[in-house]
C-alpha cells in the first residue's frame, strides 16, 4: 500500500519506518525540515533504539521517503496515518491546531494529484484526541474541505500505544490494535495495512473494529491508568516507610495476585466501593498517613471519588421528575446481607431523607435476621427499613417512577421487564440487553 505519515516525531518516525520495513511505499511528512532531512539522508530526527537503522534501511531500499510536500505524499496514497503533535494548552485542554492543520494539509493535497485507483483514501488519525475529535473537528475540516470528484475519504481512529525507549518493540508487539471506525472500507484498510506488521507477531495480533470514540477514549483510559499505577505505588512507598517496610517488598508481593490486584477484577464502571473491609481500611491508611505528617491525595481522592458516585445518583435522581422510587439491591454485592457500609444503604438514606417514597427489593436481606454490627449499622441509617423492604421486586417496582437498580438477580431483571418504570438506572452494568433496551434506561457511567 502506499503510506502517508503527518508528523515524524517519535510516533511518526517509528511508524513510518515499521511501515517501510514490513513492504509498504511509506511517505513521511512533516512541516520541520530538521524532521524531514535527515530521513531523506537515512537517518532518524529523533533518538530512538534501533530506529536509525530501520530508517537507512528503509531509504536505501527506497520504501521510506520523507517530505515537506503533502502533494508528493498524497499522490495515489490509499492511507494517511496522522502522527502530529497534540499538546497541552496552558488550561489543560488538547490543542487540536496541529490536527486541523493536518487534515486540511491531506484535504487540498488531495485535489491536485492522481487519486489511488480504489477512487477511496484512509484518513487515520494516531495521535492521542479526546472522544468526539474525529466525528467533529475532523469531520469539519472535510466538510469544509471536500475531496475532488471520483474520491471518497472515509475516518479512523488508530491510537499508537508505544512508549519512548522501547518504540520499536512496543510496534511490534502492542497490547492490541483498534481501530474506531464507521467506515468498513477503513477497516479493511487498516487490517491489510497492518497484517505484514504483525505476521510473525508472537500475540498474533487481530485488529479490533470499534466505535470510534471508544478508540478515542481508550488512549486516555490506557494513560490514566498507567499514571495512577506509579502514583498507588509511590504512595504506598511514601507511607509505610514510617513503619519500617520496605514497600519494594510489598508491591513484589502485590503484584503475584492475578486475580484481584493485577486482573480485570475492580475495572468495570458501575457504583461505589462499599462492604465491611474496603472503606474501613482505606481510612486506617489516611489515618496512618495523616499522623505521620504524610500526604496521600491520591488515597485520599479514591474516598472523595466515591463518595462523588453516590452523590451523582442523587443528583441524577434530583434532575429527574418522579418521587416513587424502587431500589432494587441493598446489600454492597450479591448473595451477602451483609449492609455496613454498603452504598446502597447510604444512597437509601439519602433518598428518604430529600423526601423520596422507597420501595426497597433485596433477595437476602431480612432484617428479622441482622444482628450485631450490621444491625446497627442499618438501624442507624435505615430505621424503617422493616417497612420498607421486601423480597418481591414486583412489589418493589409497583407504581414506581423510577428503578435504581443494583441487584441482578434473575427475578429483578424479569420483573423490570414485566413492569419497567418510566426510568431505570442501573448501577451494575450487568442487567442484560433486554433491560438496556427498554425506554428510559440509563447506565450510571455508559
Ligand atoms: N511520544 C510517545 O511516546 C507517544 C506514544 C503514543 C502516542 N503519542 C501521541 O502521538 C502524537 C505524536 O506524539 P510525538 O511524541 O510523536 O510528537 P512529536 O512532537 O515528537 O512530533 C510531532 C511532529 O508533528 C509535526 N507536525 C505538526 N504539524 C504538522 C503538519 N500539519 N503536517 C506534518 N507534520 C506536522 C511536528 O513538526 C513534529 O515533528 C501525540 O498526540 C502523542 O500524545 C505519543
Amino acid at each position: 500500500m502506499k503510506v502517508a505519515v503527518f508528523g515524524l516525531g517519535y510516533v511518526g518516525t517509528v511508524t513510518a519506518a515499521c511501515l517501510a520495513a514490513a513492504g509498504h511505499d511509506v511517505w513521511g511528512v512533516d512541516v520541520d525540515t530538521a524532521k524531514v532531512e535527515p530521513i531523506a539522508q537515512g537517518h532518524s530526527p529523533v533518538v530512538e533504539p534501533g530506529l536509525d537503522d530501520l530508517v537507512a534501511a528503509g531509504a536505501t531500499s527506497g520504501r521510506l521517503h520523507a517530505t515537506t510536500d503533502p502533494r508528493l505524499a498524497l499522490e495515489r496514497a490509499d492511507v494517511s496515518l496522522i502522527c502530529v503533535g497534540t499538546p497541552s494548552t496552558q488550561a489543560g485542554s488538547t490543542d487540536l491546531t496541529y490536527i486541523k492543520r493536518a487534515v486540511r494539509d491531506i484535504a487540498e493535497a488531495a485535489r491536485f494529484v492522481v487519486r489511488p485507483e480504489s477512487g477511496f483514501h484512509s484518513i487515520v488519525i494516531r495521535s492521542t484526541v479526546p472522544p468526539g475529535t474525529v466525528d467533529e473537528v475532523v469531520a469539519q475540516v472535510l466538510a469544509d474541505v471536500p475531496p475532488p470528484d471520483g474520491l471518497t475519504f472515509g475516518t479512523a481512529m488508530c491510537p499508537e500505544f508505544l512508549r519512548e525507549g522501547s518504540g520499536l518493540a512496543d510496534f511490534y508487539e502492542p497490547p492490541f490494535v483498534v481501530v474506531g471506525t464507521r467506515s468498513p472500507k477503513v477497516g479493511t484498510a487498516l487490517t491489510d495495512l497492518f497484517a505484514p506488521v504483525y505476521k510473525d507477531n508472537s500475540l498474533g495480533v487481530d485488529v479490533q473494529i470499534v466505535d470510534v470514540r471508544t478508540a478515542e477514549a481508550l488512549k486516555y483510559a490506557c494513560n490514566a491508568f498507567h499514571a495512577t499505577k506509579v502514583s498507588f505505588a509511590n504512595e504506598m512507598g511514601r507511607i509505610f516507610r514510617h513503619f519500617d517496610v520496605d514497600s519494594r517488598e510489598v508491591m513484589k508481593i502485590f503484584v503475584q495476585d492475578t486475580s484481584l490486584n493485577i486482573s480485570p477484577y475492580y475495572l468495570k464502571p458501575g457504583f461505589a466501593f462499599g462492604g465491611s473491609c474496603l472503606p474501613k481500611d482505606l481510612r486506617s491508611v489516611l489515618h496512618l498517613a495523616r499522623i505521620n505528617d504524610t500526604e496521600l491525595p491520591m488515597l485520599a481522592g479514591t474516598l472523595a471519588t466515591n463518595e462523588r458516585s453516590v452523590r451523582d445518583v442523587v443528583d441524577r435522581v434530583i434532575a429527574g421528575p418522579g418521587r416513587e422510587i424502587a431500589l432494587l439491591g441493598l446489600s454492597f454485592k450479591h448473595a451477602t446481607d451483609d449492609l455496613r457500609e454498603s452504598p446502597n444503604v447510604e444512597l437509601a438514606e439519602r433518598l428518604i431523607g430529600k423526601g423520596y417514597n422507597l420501595r426497597i427489593y433485596d433477595a437476602i436481606v431480612n432484617p428479622g435476621r441482622l444482628v450485631g454490627a450490621n444491625l446497627r449499622h442499618v438501624t442507624s441509617k435505615l430505621p424503617h427499613l422493616q417497612r420498607v423492604l421486601t423480597d418481591d421486586p414486583d412489589a418493589a417496582l409497583a407504581g414506581a417512577d423510577l428503578a435504581i437498580v443494583a441487584a441482578t438477580d434473575r427475578p429483578a431483571v424479569e420483573a423490570l421487564l414485566r413492569t419497567p418504570p418510566a426510568r431505570t438506572i442501573d448501577l451494575s452494568g450487568r442487567l442484560g440487553v433486554d433491560v438496556e433496551a427498554l425506554p428510559g434506561y440509563e447506565g450510571v457511567g455508559w
